[in-house]
């Protein structure tokens, strides 16, 4: 077992750590396999935090698996404007059994965007798996099928999840001081 490293002058606290992450992870890769039988499935991440989630989940499954990626411009609350694709998937999802894996739903934009998009292309099914659930902030309701933690509100780093670009590799996941995310020392 490795050590954890340091948690960062920026962070307050750990808020998932990486053995329960690990154990979460293996369960939902177990609930996965269960629901999908030995049908392939398609495993469909949105870039760049949910690749870190992505990469543990899909080692854990005992499913035939396939993966593919795609990259869609952030809701900006306040700026308006509308999620768009950047980076399409490589692949056809006609007749696939989609999984969405995100590393977090927030206000639920992209999940909803990404859903839609999935689902007019003709997919089987499309179900999303995520990791963190933040259901106090959604703005678009969507259905989430497999999910790893229901957390509130705080702005959290780790696992994918970033401070302009920062963190994403910590190997658990984090709380960042407020005084930070308010005192706008997040570059
Ligand atoms: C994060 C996350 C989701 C999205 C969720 O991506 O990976 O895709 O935000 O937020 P929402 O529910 O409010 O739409 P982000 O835009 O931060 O890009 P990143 O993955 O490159 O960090």
């Amino acid at each position: 077992m490795s050590l954890a490293p340091p948690l960062p002058v920026e962070c307050r606290r750990v808020v998932v750590d990486e053995v329960t992450l690990g154990r979460r992870v293996t369960e939902l890769a177990a609930a996965l396999d269960a629901t999908y039988g030995g049908q392939d499935v398609r495993l469909v991440t949105v870039l760049r935090g949910g690749v870190f989630f992505l990469a543990d989940l899909c080692r854990a499954m005992r499913s035939d698996v396939r993966l593919d990626f795609m990259a869609v411009s952030p809701y900006v609350p306040g700026r308006g404007g509308a999620v768009r694709v950047t980076k399409d998937l490589d692949d056809d999802v006609t007749g696939a059994h989609v999984v969405l894996v995100e590393d977090v739903v927030d206000t639920g934009l992209t999940v909803n965007y990404v859903l839609g998009l999935l689902k007019a292309r003709g997919a089987a099914s499309v179900e999303v798996c995520a990791l963190l659930d933040k259901p106090a902030r959604r703005i678009a309701e969507v259905p989430l099928s497999f999910i790893g933690f229901e957390l509130g509100e705080a702005f959290l780093v780790g696992y994918g999840l970033d401070l302009n670009g920062r963190f994403r590799n910590l190997p658990y996941i984090a709380e960042v001081a407020e005084e930070v995310v308010f005192g706008g020392r997040t570059s």
